[in-house]
């Protein structure tokens, strides 16, 4: 119904107008409503008209009323027609509910941390958004393949090598290898600035390993192998897998097919001995430098590179980048720059960065353990503990405590960082994140959990069949069904829109008013038909919140 009535009676107008379609939030104006103000021009009548003409011209038995109101036309859906569609949707579909399917293929790169540095919480939020785009694609059938570009490409490596030939023994690399190797990198650093010949001896290094010396990629390896054992630890506490983990690094040997192309396509200038493409003509005033004056590429030459792999490896339709907005103008000038790369058009027009704001700390807040960087893991451990002090102060009985303050802590986390746009900086508030009665993750995994409570009381298994619609007109039933029926359009908001706030508000909003129908009627009625059409329907919610949740990342215990 919904949409496609509206749309049929209006006259199979076009998708613009159809798109005009609103919901109400307000049920006592009708369930949605049609604005006529943009079509007044073209039928040169005015928008009140407008309403009041097709209000009367519209008779479908599956509106109950409509409403002509200052230019709106207010429809209000008749209800078991409603109820009916979507509880029968749904039990056809199940599992399937809210899915679609696409040929497309969509690449989400994300996290992409940079090896032999410690996962901190700047790397959270790429992390976070990445993975709930990444499942909400996957649901709505895109071929959905989900990228890492780890960071393990640069001269700091020559530093590092230098420093583990000169104190590698010093360290135990089997517990926290990051954390040491970062200190080995700072006290390089500091006797590289005193002592020119070491800082020589790091460039060599650096050198050798561009030139693949057996002796210098095998410690390089050693280094991105232990980085990844600890950023693995994260990802599995995150539940996170890729479909591809790849490297800066491993771009390197595509670099001079970049320069060629780019050379032939008369794009290279050189200045001050570096090459670089003038991006004026796409409006960007800073240039791209492809290859500094020592001849080594930089950052935007591998994602280049990584632009023209992709292309022939996935045949890509859209590809996105998940970073900071530090990183705007580097995304700016690789897509300007991809253009002249003599790519198929489709792949540069796929090419999206979408960027977030910056997390700041609520002070003294959260412990530093070491150094000034805070660590994910810490964050999470952290979160997990707070949880389990909650849980066990409402439930000191609890069996399954540790994993189910896993869930809770590390979904408090996820959902805190996804609860608004990307675009606004946050403060980092874990008190107000894993609060019970906030809107919070702990709140919906909350009210799920009180749903299966009642789900496991009532002895046998509800069918369709068993289901009278007219049984779900009281209270906020009919808001339930409508919010079920929205599901689909809020996965579809969030990928149009990249921003997976649409889902969490959604989940809040679902949360709530089950929360407001369990207040309202007696679920496990004694009148079996009202009875087993209640159960349906909080069935229905149940399973909504949870897949919702775990698209975003966030699993749900079955009892807390
Ligand atoms: N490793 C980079 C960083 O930590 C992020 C990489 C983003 N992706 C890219 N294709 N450049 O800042």
């Amino acid at each position: 119904v919904r949409r496609q009535v509206v749309y049929d009676d209006i006259g199979g107008l076009t998708q613009g107008v159809y798109d005009l379609i609103k919901e109400i939030d307000d049920p006592s104006k009708g369930d949605y409503a049609f604005p006529c103000f943009s079509l007044s021009k073209e039928l040169h009548k005015s928008p009140v008209d407008i309403a009041n003409e097709l209000a009367s011209k519209i008779n479908d038995e599956r509106i109950e009323k409509i409403e002509s109101v200052n230019g709106y036309l207010n429809f209000f859906i008749q209800k078991e027609y409603l109820i009916k569609e979507v509880l029968t949707e749904y039990g056809n579909k199940r599992s399937d509910y809210g899915k679609e399917n696409h040929k497309e293929t969509v690449l989400v790169e994300y996290s992409s941390p940079n090896i032999c540095k410690p996962f901190h919480i700047g790397h959270m939020r790429t992390t976070l958004i990445g993975h709930a785009l990444y499942n909400i694609y996957k649901y709505l059938g895109y071929n959905t393949i989900g990228i890492n570009h780890l960071g393990d490409y640069g001269s700091q490596f020559g530093k590092l090598i230098e420093g583990y030939k000169l104190w590698g023994n010093e360290y135990d690399l089997s517990v926290d290898a990051i954390d040491k190797l970062v200190e080995m990198y700072v006290r390089i650093n500091a006797l590289a600035s005193e002592d020119e010949t070491v800082l020589e001896r790091c460039r060599e290094n650096f050198k050798k390993l561009e030139d693949k010396e057996p002796e210098y990629v095998a410690l390089w390896e050693k280094f991105r192998d232990l980085s990844l054992e600890e950023f693995n630890k994260t990802y599995d506490l995150l539940g996170i897998k890729f479909d591809s983990i790849k490297g800066e690094a491993s771009y390197s040997d595509g670099i001079d097919e970049v320069v060629n192309i780019l050379e032939k396509n008369n794009k290279i200038t050189i200045s001050e001995g570096a090459k670089i493409v003038d991006l004026t003509d796409d409006g960007i005033e800073t240039p791209c430098i492809i290859k500094k004056s020592d001849g080594s590429s930089i950052y935007a030459t591998r994602d280049l590179a990584a632009i023209l792999y992709r292309a022939r490896t996935y045949d890509y339709d859209k590809s996105i980048y998940i970073t900071g907005y530090e990183q705007d103008l580097h995304f700016k000038q690789v897509f300007a720059v991809a253009k002249y790369l003599d790519l198929d058009e489709k792949y540069v027009k796929g090419l999206e960065h979408i960027s977030y704001g910056l997390y700041s700390l609520k002070e003294g807040k959260m412990s530093t353990r070491k150094g000034n960087f805070i660590k994910l893991d810490d964050v999470l451990n952290e979160s997990i503990s707070k949880a389990k002090e909650v849980i066990l102060e409402k439930n000191p009985e609890l069996e399954d405590l540790d994993d189910v303050a896993k869930k809770v802590g590390i979904g408090a986390v996820i959902f805190g960082d996804l609860y608004n746009s990307l675009s606004k900086d946050e403060v980092f508030d874990l008190d107000e994140m894993i609060k019970f009665n906030g809107e919070t993750s702990p709140y919906i995994q909350y009210m799920y959990v009180r749903i299966r409570s009642i789900l496991r009381k009532n002895d046998k298994e509800v069918l369709l069949n068993d289901v009278k619609y007219d049984k779900l007109l009281e209270g906020q039933a009919y808001e339930l069904v409508k919010l079920i029926y929205k599901f689909n359009d809020v996965l579809n908001a969030v990928i149009d829109k990249n921003e997976p706030y649409f889902l969490s508000r959604y989940l809040i909003k679902l949360a709530t008013t089950y929360s407001e129908y369990y207040n309202e009627v007696k679920i496990l009625s004694d009148d079996i038909d009202e009875r087993n059409s209640r159960i349906y329907l909080i069935t229905i919610v149940s399973e909504i919140l949870k897949t919702g949740c775990n698209l975003l990342g966030i699993e749900m215990p079955e009892r807390m």
